[in-house]
C-alpha cells in the first residue's frame, strides 16, 4: 500500500516502477482513501501500540494506493525491496531509503506474512478486481 506521502509527492510512478522491475506482477491496484475507522481496522494488529492513534490519523489524512502483488517468495522479497520501517535505518537503494520522509510517512506498507497478505488483500479488493 502506497501511503499518503508517496501520493502527495508524486511518487506513484517511481515506486511502482521499482516494484515491477523487481519482478512483481501488479494483480490489483486502485487509488482510494481510508476513514480513521477503516485505518483502525486495517491496522488492528497494532491497537495496543503507543503509535496506533497517530498511525490511524496519518493513514486517513490523504489518498492511498493499495495493491495486490504476485511473485514467488513475495513477502520476504518485498520487505527487502521496501527496507526498514524507519527510513533512517532503511538500506540504501530501498524504496523507503529513496522515498520515505519519516517513520509515519514511510511511503509504503508491505504485508508481513502470506496469511496477512490474504487478509489485507481482501480488505481492499473483491475477486472481480484481481487480474
Ligand atoms: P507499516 O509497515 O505500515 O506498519 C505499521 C506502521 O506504523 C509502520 O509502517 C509505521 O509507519 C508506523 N509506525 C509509527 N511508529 C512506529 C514504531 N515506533 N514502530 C513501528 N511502526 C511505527
Amino acid at each position: 500500500m502506497l501511503k499518503p506521502d508517496a501520493l502527495n509527492a508524486g511518487n506513484i510512478g517511481g515506486i511502482t516502477k521499482m516494484i515491477e522491475e523487481a519482478g512483481f506482477k501488479i494483480v490489483a491496484m486502485k487509488k482510494t482513501r481510508l476513514t480513521p475507522e477503516l485505518a483502525g481496522k486495517f491496522y488492528a494488529i497494532h491497537k495496543e501500540r503507543p503509535f496506533y492513534g497517530e498511525l490511524c490519523a496519518y493513514m486517513s489524512s490523504g489518498p492511498i494506493m493499495p495493491m495486490i502483488l504476485e511473485k514467488s517468495n513475495a513477502v520476504e522479497d518485498f520487505r527487502k525491496l521496501i527496507g526498514a520501517t524507519d527510513p533512517k535505518k532503511a538500506a540504501p537503494g530501498t524504496i523507503r531509503a529513496l522515498f520515505a520522509k519519516s517513520i509515519d510517512a514511510n511511503a509504503i506498507h508491505g504485508s508481513d506474512s502470506d496469511a496477512n497478505a490474504e487478509i489485507e488483500g481482501n480488505f481492499f479488493f473483491s475477486q472481480f478486481e484481481r487480474f
